[in-house]
């Protein structure tokens, strides 16, 4: 008897360090990258698909990436090269070694990486660069990200380890295990302001979410930043049709004002709104029900900017780079001025901190967490 049990421990064991292998072996190993740019130095690494952005004015002189987490019986490398302007291709580095010139001023004008050993054919790796005010498509192992002899400075890269014939990574990349906040921008849009936020966003490789009031994207000369918003994979939110007080409003006249709102962005071009932020965020079971019977997941915030009130850029700003933490959903308005202004100088230095700039539903996602119709969320935190 006592055998017996021996012998079935013995088993358990077995097939629970077996299973635990199994597991090691299907993990994708992560790539880690880092650039160099002349005075600032290494920016600090960034891992599987996460941007790096160096700031404004800046540009690349070194280059180099390693591969992390990766499986003990995994046997992969990776392989780097960067061609450097007036000089062309330098010859290939690995391991986290450096190429290009930490202290020199000769820019990076394009990259390549590729991966060796036996497991290679495994993997492919896709990578981009920032140059030109703009990412590059999504190249793979070894081909050319960048433009070489053109005098283009390459200011950010991105890089990304996927199984082998695996499409290229969207352009919307969360890595669950870096952290993230939520923009959102409410009472929009208004073609000229929202417009400077997303060029805010496009240039950082960020994404944000609106919420819209009905009859503000019903108005023709906002039908383009509302298509935009959508081609940038932002997510669309309903603020309803004439920014009711939804506690105040009798349910048939609250569906109305959602319907109407989804109806509007619709027609001008937009992806059906998918989230309801009631304005002023008030919210009662009532709003929750009536959120709940169209599908909506009720949105509010952790961080409120106060910035229609104080219309003040750098306070927007200041409240914002004080106060945000992984997994907060942050509150603004896209009809200022001023917002505008600030998400101008806030967007880009929450990459340089190291934040993805994700949608709503983007957060949740990573986070575990299903947006269920009819439930309120503020901050979103790890649902693990
Ligand atoms: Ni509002």
């Amino acid at each position: 008897m006592k055998r017996k049990i021996i012998f079935l421990l013995i088993l358990f064991l077995l097939s629970g360090v077996s299973g635990f292998c199994a597991f090691a072996a299907d993990e994708i190993p992560k790539i880690t990258y880092d650039l160099c740019s002349v005075n600032t130095g290494w920016n600090g690494t960034s891992a599987n698909g996460q941007a790096i952005l160096l700031p404004d004015g800046r540009y690349a002189t070194a280059f180099r990436a390693a591969l992390s987490e990766q499986s003990g019986s995994a046997q992969l490398g990776v392989r780097y090269q960067v061609n450097l302007s007036g000089i062309g291709w330098l010859h290939e580095a690995e391991g986290g070694r450096k190429t290009g010139f930490s202290g020199g001023i000769a820019p990076i004008e394009a990259i390549r990486i590729s991966l060796y050993n036996s497991d290679a054919s495994k993997y492919d790796v896709y990578y981009s660069v920032y140059q030109n005010q703009a990412w590059t498509a999504w190249t793979k192992n070894g081909e050319t990200a960048g433009t070489e002899g053109k005098g283009l400075q390459v200011e950010g890269v991105r890089a990304r380890i996927v199984p082998a014939g695996s499409a290229a990574p969207s352009e919307h990349i969360v890595d669950p295990d870096a952290p993230m906040v939520a923009l959102t921008f409410d009472d929009g849009p208004r073609a000229q302001t929202t417009a400077r936020v997303l060029d805010a966003l496009e240039a950082a490789g960020g994404r944000a979410t609106f919420f819209m009031v009905g009859k503000n994207a019903a108005k023709a000369e906002n039908a383009a930043v509302i298509q935009r918003m959508t081609e940038m994979g932002c997510a669309l939110g309903n603020h309803t049709y004439d920014h009711v007080d939804l506690k105040k409003t009798a349910e048939a006249d609250a569906k109305k004002q959602i319907q109407k709102t989804s109806d509007a962005v619709k027609a001008a071009g937009g992806s059906p709104t998918t989230l309801l932020r009631p304005p002023y965020g008030s919210t009662d079971a009532q709003t929750k029900k009536i959120a709940g019977a169209l599908g909506y997941p009720v949105i509010l915030w952790n961080v409120d900017t106060l910035d229609w009130k104080t219309k003040n850029t750098a306070n927007t700003v200041k409240t914002i780079l004080d106060n945000v933490q992984d997994g907060d959903i942050i509150l603004m308005h896209d009809i200022y001025e001023q917002t505008a202004e600030a998400a101008e100088q806030v967007i880009p230095e929450l990459v340089r901190r190291g934040y993805q700039l994700v949608t709503v539903p983007e957060m949740a996602a990573a986070r575990g967490i299903s947006l269920a119709p009819g439930s309120a969320y503020g901050k979103i935190k790890a649902n693990r």
